[in-house]
């Protein structure tokens, strides 16, 4: 992948992670989505007082894109700082994998420290539902 695109995206999902909403966690995520046609939807982690009902980063971002009409998705950035490399959870990788078969994904602890993988790599195997 083009090294202009992957700074630029981690940097849309460093900016994303800013607005996290995660006061019982403190774990600020950002998403950034490339889409093919070359547009960027971010998304934040979103935390609520009743645990369950928050929302990862990464979901946020692919739901804005898919409300606004876009489902064709050239990469994914996932920035999060901390003593891991923030891979996306395993919600967040069915989701993923609903609509890309082979999307690179960058995992970001900060602007020079990340690694690059693929949904593929990261969910095989992935859970198929005939479509009606
Ligand atoms: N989180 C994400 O935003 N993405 C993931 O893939 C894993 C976890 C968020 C959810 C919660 O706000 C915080 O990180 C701690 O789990």
């Amino acid at each position: 992948m083009n090294k202009k695109i992957i700074q630029k995206l981690i940097l849309s999902a460093k900016k994303a992670s800013q607005n996290s909403y995660s006061p019982y966690s403190n774990y600020k995520v950002g998403a950034a989505l490339l889409t093919k046609s070359g547009k960027i939807f971010t998304g934040t982690n979103i935390e609520n007082a009743s645990f369950p009902a928050g929302m990862c980063a990464e979901r946020v971002a692919i739901f804005k894109a898919i409300s606004e009409g876009f489902k064709d998705f050239e990469a994914l950035a996932i920035y999060a700082q901390g003593k891991h490399f923030p891979y996306p959870c395993g919600i967040c990788r069915q989701v993923i994998a609903e609509f890309s078969t082979d999307l690179p994904i960058i995992i970001a602890k900060s602007v020079d420290k990340f690694t690059i993988t693929n949904i593929s790599d990261l969910l095989p195997f992935v859970f198929e539902f005939e479509k009606k």
